[in-house]
């Protein structure tokens, strides 16, 4: 059988740590290396997979889920093919409950054009979200009709220059925290809003019913072209530790692999 040799964690290594990989998807063309990602599909990746329109599109799709499923299998023997992956009620994607009795491995995938994200830990909701830099759209009447009033007030107060990478900043923050809660658009997302503390941690704040305290938030530039955030719910955030590494697209399995 084949084992994560150099990098076999358990899923008890996943308490209180998350463990999130990036890759650029362009690196990988190899014809013989993406028939391998596509064996790793199951039925519904794969239906998925076939109906896209673009290339570009259908190349990020399958990069992306080679990666969460490469990325899963760094936790367990169970082999990167064989996760059985539903949406919850909310839409959600998670890793079958009985694959994992003990400690629940949850996920969080992402992707944009390039780029594709995901995140791994253990029993806790999670949420990733990565945009390009240079993604093209009127900042400012997207951040009027979505950002908070205080959003919306810090980003002004910024040079001109400097607007679009917060404005992205704010973006994935709540883009991964809408998607550790798992309800997609069904919250406001003028409901929430960030700010940095004076360690220049982010913080989230709420007009709705939630608890700034139980929530830890990571926002980082992968590539100088992207941003990356990621949200967790854990009652004792301050104390988990969050891993972002960069896989090379071109050699998913072999991390998996011996
Ligand atoms: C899923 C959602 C929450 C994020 O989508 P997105 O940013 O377009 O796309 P991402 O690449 O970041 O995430 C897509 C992945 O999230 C995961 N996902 C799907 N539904 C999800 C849900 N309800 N909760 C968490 N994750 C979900 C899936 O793995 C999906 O990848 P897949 O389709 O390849 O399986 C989307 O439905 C949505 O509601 N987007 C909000 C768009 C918006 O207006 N944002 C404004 C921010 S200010």
């Amino acid at each position: 059988m084949s084992g994560n040799t150099d990098l076999l964690f358990q899923a008890s290594c996943l308490r209180q740590k998350a463990f999130a990989w990036f890759t650029d998807v362009t690196l990988v063309s190899d014809p013989d290396v993406l028939a391998e990602y596509e064996s790793l599909l199951d039925d519904q990746e794969k239906r998925r997979h076939a109906a896209f329109h673009f290339p570009a599109d259908r190349h990020l799709y399958l990069v992306a889920h080679a990666l969460l499923r490469t990325s899963l299998s760094r936790f367990s023997d169970i082999q990167p093919c064989k996760w059985r992956i539903s949406s919850n009620k909310s839409g959600r994607p998670e890793v079958a409950a009985e694959q994992c009795p003990e400690d629940r491995i949850r996920f969080n995938l992402s992707h944009t054009k390039g780029l594709a994200a995901c995140v791994v830990t253990a029993n806790v909701d999670i949420g990733i979200d990565v945009e390009r830099l240079d993604r093209r759209c009127d900042m400012e009447s997207i951040a009027r009709r979505y950002f908070s009033r205080q959003e919306m007030q810090a980003l002004m107060a910024l040079p001109v220059h400097d607007r679009p990478t917060r404005f992205l900043e704010y973006w994935t923050l709540k883009e991964a925290y809408v998607k550790a809660c798992g309800l997609g658009l069904s919250i406001p997302l003028d409901s929430f809003f960030f700010y940095r503390d004076r360690q220049m941690v982010w913080r989230i704040g709420f007009d709705r019913d939630d608890d700034p305290s139980e929530w830890r938030f990571v926002c980082v530039r992968p590539t100088p072209d992207h941003v990356l955030s990621i949200a967790i719910h854990d009652a004792d955030p301050s104390e988990y530790e969050v891993n972002i590494s960069e896989a090379w697209a071109g050699r998913l399995t072999h991390a998996w692999k011996s």
